[in-house]
């Protein structure tokens, strides 16, 4: 079946303005101590890279915004600090290291295989770096979410989080997830040396 992204990319631009600028703030506080002004992070499943874009500017450090899907990376913002690269979160055409952070939002979910996005991130993160997850747990009406999001072809593989962090731990990304409103979760992790 057919990604719903191709289509639903002008939606998602539409929908890039949810973010405030405390959404962009938490999120940079979070990345500050693994991410130094003129540094690297990926924004991983990015999007139009409305979030990532933000974050960068109060970090003041560059994204790569990465995303599968073309028509996403067309919206994103033109910023001397953000630039974009299509492909999929399963085979990262970095070099190992080089990223010093990554944030991956809403994405993690969607993404076909997860354990070898995982493996990825771990791969491309710098040892010390910083592994920022944001995504949801399959509760409530997510489960919801994920019956719906199945039904347009997406694989609605949301984790529990103690289910999560194993996944990480396994990778070598040693970390936390913190629950946020409406069965959301914020995983931050280090990257072993
Ligand atoms: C719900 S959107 C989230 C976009 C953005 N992170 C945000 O929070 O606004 C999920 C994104 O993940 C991307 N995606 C799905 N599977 C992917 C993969 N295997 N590799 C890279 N990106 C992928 C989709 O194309 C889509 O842009």
């Amino acid at each position: 079946m057919v990604s719903m992204f191709p289509w639903t990319a002008p939606l998602f631009r539409l929908a890039g303005r949810r973010w405030s600028e405390d959404d962009f703030r938490i999120l940079a506080e979070s990345l500050r101590q693994f991410v130094p002004v003129g540094g690297v992070f990926a924004d991983l499943g990015g999007g139009t890279g409305h979030l990532g874009a933000g974050v960068a500017r109060i970090l003041g450090a560059r994204v790569i915004v990465i995303d599968v899907v073309r028509q996403m990376l067309r919206w994103v913002p033109t910023d001397p600090l953000v630039s974009v690269r299509l492909a999929t979160a399963e085979a990262l055409p970095f070099p190992a290291a080089y990223f010093d952070g990554l944030l991956c939002c809403d994405a993690l979910h969607h993404f076909k295989d997860q354990e070898r996005a995982v493996q990825e991130m771990a791969r491309v993160v710098r040892p010390g770096g910083g592994v920022l997850v944001v995504d949801a747990e399959p509760t409530g009406l997510n489960r919801a979410v994920a019956v719906f999001e199945r039904f347009l072809g997406e694989p609605g593989a949301f984790r529990k989080t103690d289910d999560l962090c194993r996944l990480m731990e396994a990778y070598g990304i040693q970390g936390e997830a913190t629950a946020q409103r409406g069965g959301s979760y914020l995983f931050l992790g280090v990257v072993s040396k």
